[in-house]
């Protein structure tokens, strides 16, 4: 028995079946875009923990900030002695948060609580209940952000009942048909036959749909819900939690929507890896809650506050919004070379280096082909690439490569994958024709 087989075995003796694994791989150790299992094993890291790396594995510089304040002191709670790196953090990103009105933060643990807390902040500021939410969305796994969520599977079965008046529209995705007017007429309908819109406190958006599948909203469309809120009076939450820190080509996605958004949550690569997520909005939506309605005991741990002004930092220094791109350019012109000979990539989509490949049966949008999926992500970490799968479908393969990785590496990842999905494609057009 290998040592990760071992490891495997414990494993699902030790933990309840609930908790996700998608690899019987077990870390030793890893630096930047790689990662060396316990049996010396090399991967491509292409998942970057679920998008928790944009400044790859113990980035120097982080490294370096953690060693720092571990040397000061590991926990105060922020709640009762503060310090100074918490307060720079938080001025540092009530300036980066996009829009000209004046910004505070909160800090929390974890994306889900980031979201838990939008919802209360705009519903102290508004006096409403009601939130309105999109199908195929992921928001967490706590009560508010499972209810938010718009995919029962896995994430809802079996846990409800949820917190009520929250309502979902459909995310406008038009590779599956749904376009930009169809999902705002479907809020129409929610206002018509649901919940009127002076009972809304919030709408809740990714700018790009994470777990759902990569898929981009419409900068017309975030217009449009900027609007609609204006309108009603309703707090915008963008929830940036994947796909901020210059993952998308810029510091946050919804940049390229050109809009102000009320609340904004962020979590994952915010701290390169260390726990810390924020809630960053409108100062006087920000300051609805009382003293003592927002925080935690670990809430802004001075071990991650250091970790995330070194992250800042070097995403400032190594330009990592124009790498991004960089990288988005050269995996989807590769992806999109391979989708010419292989049919089961039905589609190959990008917002920077947000970059996915859409897995069909038949070229046809509506056959997803999951059981692909699946394969891939098995037979490519077995040459060596640590893949995600994501997608309402389970037939979406994300990219999240650490945007410090080199083009080398990308390409040599990049060759990985292309390679086991044309073997495994092989080997289905095989079967196909013995059948
Ligand atoms: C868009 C989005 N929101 C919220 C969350 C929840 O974050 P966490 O797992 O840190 O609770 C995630 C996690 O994947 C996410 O991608």
């Amino acid at each position: 028995m290998s040592r990760n087989q071992e490891l495997q075995g414990r494993r699902d003796a030790a933990f309840a079946r609930g908790l996700g694994n998608q690899l019987p791989v077990y870390v030793e150790r890893a630096r930047n875009a790689e990662l060396w299992d316990v049996e010396g094993r090399r991967y491509i890291d292409f998942g970057s923990g679920i998008a928790v790396l944009n400044t790859g594995h113990l980035h120097p510089k982080v490294q370096a900030a953690v060693a720092k304040q571990l040397d000061a002191f590991s926990h105060t709670c922020l709640m009762v002695t503060p310090y100074e790196s918490a307060v720079e953090l938080a001025e540092k990103l009530n300036k980066l948060a996009p829009g000209p009105t004046p910004k505070k933060t909160i800090f929390v643990t974890t994306g889900a609580e980031a979201v838990e807390n939008t919802i209360k902040i705009a519903r102290a500021h508004t006096g409403r209940s009601g939130v309105i939410a999109f199908g195929g969305g992921f928001h967490g796994r706590t009560f508010m952000a499972m209810a938010l969520t718009g995919k029962v599977a896995p994430y809802k079965a079996g846990f409800g009942p949820f917190p009520p008046e929250v309502y979902h529209a459909p995310f406008p995705i038009a590779y599956h048909g749904v376009s930009v007017q169809d999902s705002l007429d479907a809020l129409e309908h929610l206002f018509k036959y649901d919940i009127e819109p002076a009972r809304v406190a919030a709408i809740i958006i990714e700018p790009v749909m994470g777990e759902g599948g990569f898929y981009i909203a419409p900068p017309e469309f975030l217009q449009a819900l900027r609007k609609l809120c204006d309108q009603h009076g309703i707090v915008l939450v963008i929830d940036e939690i994947q796909t901020g820190f210059a993952r998308t080509g810029r510091m946050f996605a919804i940049e390229y929507a050109g809009i102000e958004p009320d609340l904004m949550t962020m979590a994952k690569s915010l701290a390169g890896g260390f726990p810390l997520a924020a809630v960053v909005g409108k100062a006087h939506i920000m300051d609805a809650p009382g003293p003592g309605g927002l925080g935690g005991t670990y809430a802004g741990s001075p071990i991650a506050c250091a970790a995330a002004l070194a992250v800042l930092e070097v995403i400032q220094e190594e330009k990592l919004c124009q790498r991004a791109e960089q990288i988005g350019t050269l995996m989807v012109s590769t992806l999109r070379g391979a989708q010419k000979l292989l049919p089961a990539i039905g589609e190959v989509r990008n917002l920077g280096a947000m970059v996915a490949i859409e897995l069909v049966k038949n070229g046809d949008a509506h056959q997803p082909d999951a059981d692909l999926t699946k394969a891939l992500v098995k037979r490519a970490a077995e040459k060596g690439v640590v893949l995600l799968s994501c997608g309402i479908y389970g037939n979406v393969i994300r990219f999240l490569a650490p945007l410090t990785a080199s083009d080398e590496i990308v390409r040599e990842g990049l060759g990985l994958v292309v390679d086991s999905l044309r073997e495994l494609t092989a080997v289905a057009v095989k079967t196909a024709v013995n059948a």
